[in-house]
């Protein structure tokens, strides 16, 4: 996969993305035959244990980004510049995008409509793929006062709308539509000639994109309509560690099967 093959994708066949943050994530993205690989500024809500995803740091994004590397090392992956990363000056934003490439993100993903149109352009200048993030950005959860569905007032459909034309214009490649109203989405699709991204925003998106732990079932707390769960882990999990617990208390593990004695073969491996 590569940024020039992604963008032909576009009306030929759906785009899958899914985020990851480690490596034994990413190797089983990748043993899927996921297209995209996104390692989310939402590794502090889902890894790190952050309320949001403002704290994330350049540091960490770097090292969780480094290690879907290790687990998927021929796999596209983007990754998320995190809060003031790139929102600064342009010359910090090339730098730290520089970063990302320099421990094997493919791209880099920045949330923003046409205010940040120049940046996209010289990030793409400096040889640093651009993937576009509007509707609902959650490092501007502040300004907008909570997590809501964007363009339901014309005013907002036609901003999204300017958005989405200049950063195809500056040269982004794709632009992840997020929480966008069906109508709206279908609309910015339909206007521009490369690749959308849902999550939130319907049927006509060219792809889609799902938070790992969302889509696995991770956090029972968490099930929003817009996602689906495609498996219950945190069920499974627990499941496994009670069983464990339970084993080991009774005295059922381990058993002779999983013990050395001095008549043992010298390998671990079973
Ligand atoms: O950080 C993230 O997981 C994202 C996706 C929701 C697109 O930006
Ligand atoms: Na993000």
């Amino acid at each position: 996969m590569n940024v020039e093959k992604l963008k032909k994708m576009k009306g030929k066949e759906k785009i899958v993305m899914v985020t990851a943050y480690d490596a034994p994530s990413a190797r089983i993205a990748r043993d899927a035959g996921i297209d995209v690989i996104l390692v989310g500024d939402s590794l502090g809500n889902n890894v790190l244990g952050y309320e949001n995803t403002i704290p994330v740091t350049m540091e960490e994004m770097l090292i969780h980004v480094a290690a879907v590397k290790r687990g998927a090392p021929d796999a596209f992956i983007v990754a998320d510049m995190p809060f003031l990363s790139y929102q600064t000056s342009v010359e910090k934003a090339v730098e730290n995008a520089g970063k990302f490439l320099k421990v094997g993100a493919n791209a880099v993903k920045i949330e923003g409509g046409e205010e940040f149109g120049e940046l996209v352009q010289k990030l793409v200048e400096s040889g640093i793929p651009v993937m576009g993030h509007i509707g609902l950005t959650p490092q501007f959860v502040n300004r907008f006062g909570g997590y809501r569905v964007q363009g339901k007032t014309e005013k907002n459909r036609e901003y999204l709308l300017r958005s989405a034309r200049e950063l195809e214009k500056r040269g982004a490649f794709a632009i992840v539509l997020e929480l966008v109203v069906e109508e709206v989405a279908k609309e910015i699709t339909e206007s521009v000639s490369i690749p959308t991204i849902g999550i939130g925003s319907g049927r006509f998106c060219d792809g889609q994109v799902l938070v790992w732990h969302d889509l696995l079932g991770l956090n029972p707390d968490f099930a929003p309509r817009f996602s689906k769960k495609y498996a219950n882990l945190y069920e499974v999990i627990l499941k496994a560690l009670q069983e464990f617990r339970r084993e080991v208390k009774e005295g059922l593990f381990p058993t002779e099967e999983h013990s050395f004695t001095d008549k043992s073969k010298g390998g671990v491996s079973s």
